[in-house]
């Protein structure tokens, strides 16, 4: 595969003439330098810290264990792997809740010690007040609609939102209200493939699926799906370019058994003196 070796660093300028031009927009999500440089190199636009590290580097089962120094960790990381893409930080749950004046300084901290180019943060309407605080601020906001995987113990699980009109008229609201606060775009996770497309020409900023269908602005997937790194499990909005935990599994346990009869190392590996 071609690695393309694009300097030029985006911006949101970048991000909204792709969306005028109908360039579709690569959004995939990294925690460590080294893969968000690889994911930077093919030519992904934007690479969001996403608060699934939880699962995808924690061994969390959800994300509500997430932590802010966690993400600031992981967000500056991934910031030192990247020349290219727009980092975006996942504000994690309970870092935008609690106040507006504590929700600045958290979402400030991923530009300021992170170096990331902007926030997400999960939330409908309700969230519109902060977005437009934060953007007040200078700090580019993508919102996050559809399934919020931080409400998952309130909601007692995952569910593909807007599947009655009730549900799907306030989704649109909540596209719109986020859009009018000043995000500069939205996620869209779990929807219906044709509300997501009402949503997508409701609103003037980019659409991002991840489990909403063909239709949107872009698409954005967590790295460790495509990868296939869970190797018993793929969620359906997901598809498997590859099956990485099987190989790795495969590697690790060839070294095993080479160490194990002295197979590893040989001369090659080794140092002598002149
Ligand atoms: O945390 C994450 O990776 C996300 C994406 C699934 C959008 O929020």
């Amino acid at each position: 595969m071609e690695i393309i070796s694009k300097i030029q660093k985006l911006t949101l300028r970048h991000i909204q003439k792709f969306y005028r031009e109908e360039k579709k927009i690569v959004a995939l999500t990294a925690y460590d330098a080294l893969m968000a440089k690889i994911a930077d190199e093919v030519g992904v636009d934007i690479i969001l810290v996403g608060d699934s590290l939880g699962m995808t580097m924690l061994g969390y089962k959800n994300t509500i264990p997430v932590t802010l120094e966690q993400s600031l960790h992981h967000t500056s990381a991934v910031v030192r792997g990247v020349k290219h893409a727009l980092v975006i930080g996942d504000m994690p749950f309970l870092s935008f809740q609690i106040s507006s004046d504590e929700t600045v300084r958290n979402a400030g901290r991923f530009l300021q010690e992170a170096g990331a180019d902007g926030v997400k943060l999960e939330g409908g309407k309700i969230m519109a007040p902060t977005v437009l605080r934060l953007v007040n601020c200078g700090i580019p906001v993508i919102g996050h609609i559809g399934i919020l995987p931080q409400r998952v113990i309130a909601e007692g699980g995952y569910r593909v939102q807007g599947k009655n009109d009730e549900e799907a008229a306030a989704l649109c609201e909540d596209a719109k209200a986020l859009q009018d606060a000043g995000a500069f775009a939205l996620i869209l996770e779990g929807l219906p493939v044709n509300l997501a497309k009402k949503i997508t020409q409701l609103v003037t900023i980019p659409t991002i699926g991840i489990g909403a269908g063909i239709h949107c602005s872009g698409q954005i997937q967590v790295a460790h799906d495509i990868l296939g790194m869970f190797e018993d499990w793929k969620p359906k909005h997901a598809k498997h370019y590859g099956q990485l935990g099987k190989k790795i599994r495969s590697i690790f346990s060839e070294y095993t058994s080479e160490v194990q009869q002295q197979i590893f190392p040989t001369d090659d590996h080794s140092f002598h003196k002149l």
